[in-house]
């Protein structure tokens, strides 16, 4: 069984975005089977493939976001700042041989159900109109 499962209340109704977030929650759990494992390399890869998609998916919201003229988007996009920093503190502790996995994948799951449920579903209605009236 997954150590996160996915819940329908996750998604914000945007496809592609869901989908996305699917895909971070997918990695937690390889990060959760690699802890496990006590794999160390392992743990390491998946941290990083996280950092990376998590970047490239905060740029594809924001864009979205600022094509659909949101009125919030720079306070999305400094809740977005804010946690890269986090990650990158974690890529610190990582590389200074610090084992913070389990507390990584603890702050991964808990700011990302906060910030979908709230921040990205805040700009749900404003992005889905943009998308639809193309
Ligand atoms: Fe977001």
């Amino acid at each position: 069984m997954a150590y996160w499962a996915w819940d329908s209340s996750y998604d914000i109704g945007i496809e592609e975005i869901d989908n996305q977030h699917k895909r971070i929650v997918q990695y937690i759990n390889e990060l959760h089977g690699a802890l496990v494992l006590n794999d160390k390399d392992a743990v390491k890869d998946i941290f990083l493939n996280i950092a990376d998609y998590t970047l490239s998916h905060f740029s594809f919201e924001e864009k979205l976001m600022r094509e659909a003229g949101y009125h919030m988007f720079a306070e999305h996009k400094s809740t977005h700042e804010a946690f890269i920093s986090t990650i990158g503190k974690y890529k610190f502790a990582f590389d200074a041989g610090r084992d913070i996995t389990g507390q990584l994948m603890a702050e991964l799951q808990i700011w990302l159900t906060h910030h979908i449920l709230h921040e990205d579903k805040d700009y749900k209605e404003c992005v889905q109109k943009m998308l639809f009236s193309k």
